[in-house]
């Protein structure tokens, strides 16, 4: 009979630990990413990747955080045509799977991205990303090119300078030859 029990009280718990997980598989939004912090270079492309999942039909929203500032990035459901904020336009491409890429980077998009899922019951979840936006590289290889032109061109300037001195030496030498005659130093030597 004891025996019996605990089986019983067993079996009740199990059923009970059952149906609580069902619920909460139902009633719960998924929101599965891989990575959470990306790092890329001014005009790269960015995909948040998630992959979302709920009861019923979600609705997304991406809003872009940094310091004091939040601002709408776009809303959309899975099938339907996307709400995405003028500031975003083309750069924007959004995904029924809740994923949102960002193309052409500036550096002002760095900063803190928020996936917001909401299902038809109005519960909701949230899922942060951080961005970090780096300077082109090829902007500094610029900057080492021009110093390297100007470095050039002055080494060609000096180049020509020493060789047109050189010239005009040999001409002024040449000159003083040719002066170093008898009847110039009298010249020289005439009182004004
Ligand atoms: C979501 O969908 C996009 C394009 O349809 C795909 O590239 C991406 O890998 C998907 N993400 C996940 C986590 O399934
Ligand atoms: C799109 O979203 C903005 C706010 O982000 C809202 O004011 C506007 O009514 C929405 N447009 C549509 C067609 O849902």
């Amino acid at each position: 009979m004891w025996h019996f029990r605990l089986w019983d009280v067993q079996d009740v718990a199990v059923f009970l630990s059952v149906t609580l997980c069902v619920c909460h598989l139902t009633a719960a939004i998924s929101i599965s990413s891989s990575q959470r912090n990306l790092i890329r270079s001014v005009q790269e492309d960015v995909f948040f990747s998630v992959d979302v999942t709920c009861s019923g039909v979600p609705t997304i929203q991406w809003t872009f955080m940094s310091g004091a500032e939040s601002r709408s990035i776009g809303t959309w459901q899975p099938g339907a045509f996307p709400n995405i904020s003028v500031a975003y336009g083309s750069r924007v491409t959004a995904c029924d799977n809740g994923s949102l890429g960002l193309s052409d980077l500036r550096l002002q998009d760095g900063g803190y991205y928020v996936v917001s899922v909401q299902d038809p019951a109005g519960n909701s979840r949230d899922v942060g990303f951080v961005l970090k936006v780096n300077e082109v590289l090829y902007e500094d290889l610029q900057y080492l090119s021009v110093t390297a032109l100007a470095l050039m061109v002055v080494a060609g300037l000096l180049m020509l300078t020493v060789w047109l001195l050189h010239k005009a030496c040999r001409k002024i030498q040449a000159s003083r030859r040719r002066r170093q005659m008898p009847e110039h130093d009298a010249t020289e030597l005439q009182p004004l």
